[in-house]
């Protein structure tokens, strides 16, 4: 079992302005999982993928990472958690303009206080995983928007974290671009067993994924596959 959530409730504001962005959501992820979370805008989405990436605390329940209780950590354990554990993927890929295709992939694995030696390795693999071997040197504004969501994915990955969140990946791609992502993330799933969790619209990826989960109201169920 990668991830727990048990009756995890997230409230936003005070008083008689409460919006319950997840409510009481009981949900398991396992180690290999490729998962769409599908719902309307405003239904909880982003909320719960920052959730799972314990940027937010819950309001009330637990939530379990290979066993181990995130929802009480402090700011600063959370953060060391993240970086060990996480990976990240943007709508609009947010790739740092001033650095490198490579240093944007570097990142992460420096804050982590990783060897050069082994951040040159993981970069390299990578980068190689994502077909961008050659554009190492590359800015961000040198690259396509499917070459930089490439990078993106790259820096994702790099540090192999147990979890990749991606947060409607394929939004800001046109039609072949995203199917070629897509293809991507299956890939690495399937060759590499990395879990993900998406939050998406694009049919194309919800008929790609094993699991699909409906968020309605911030409440999750499990729906049929597509
Ligand atoms: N920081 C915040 N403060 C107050 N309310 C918030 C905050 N973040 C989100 N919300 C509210 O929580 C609910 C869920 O928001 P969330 O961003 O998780 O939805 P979403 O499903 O990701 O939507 P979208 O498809 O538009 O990205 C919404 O009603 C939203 O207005
Ligand atoms: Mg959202």
């Amino acid at each position: 079992m990668l991830i727990e959530m048990n009756k995890l409730t997230k409230t936003y504001g005070t008083g008689d302005q409460l919006v319950h962005a997840t409510q009481n959501v009981d949900l398991k992820i396992l180690e290999g999982d490729f998962i769409a979370v599908v719902g309307p805008s405003g239904s909880g989405k982003t909320t719960l993928l920052n959730l799972l990436a314990g940027l937010l605390g819950p309001t009330s329940g637990s939530i379990l990472h290979r066993g181990k209780e995130i929802q009480h950590l402090s700011m600063e354990e959370r953060t060391a958690h993240r970086l060990a554990n996480m990976g990240f993927v943007f709508q609009d890929y947010q790739l740092l303009p001033v650095l490198t295709a490579r240093e944007n992939v570097e990142l992460p694995l420096q804050m982590r206080g990783m060897p050069q030696k082994e951040i040159d390795e993981k970069t390299a693999w990578a980068m190689t995983q994502v077909g961008l071997g050659d554009k190492f040197n590359r800015y961000p504004r040198q690259l396509s928007g499917g070459q930089q969501q490439r990078v993106a994915i790259a820096r994702a990955v790099a540090g192999r974290p147990s979890l990749i969140l991606a947060d409607e990946p394929t939004a800001n791609l046109d039609s072949k671009t995203a199917q070629d992502i897509i293809d991507l993330f299956k890939r690495l799933n399937e060759e590499f067993k990395l879990t993900f969790v998406f939050s998406t619209h694009d049919p194309r990826l919800i008929s790609q994924v094993k699991r699909v989960l409906n968020i309605n109201d911030g409440q999750l169920k499990e729906g049929s596959h597509p």
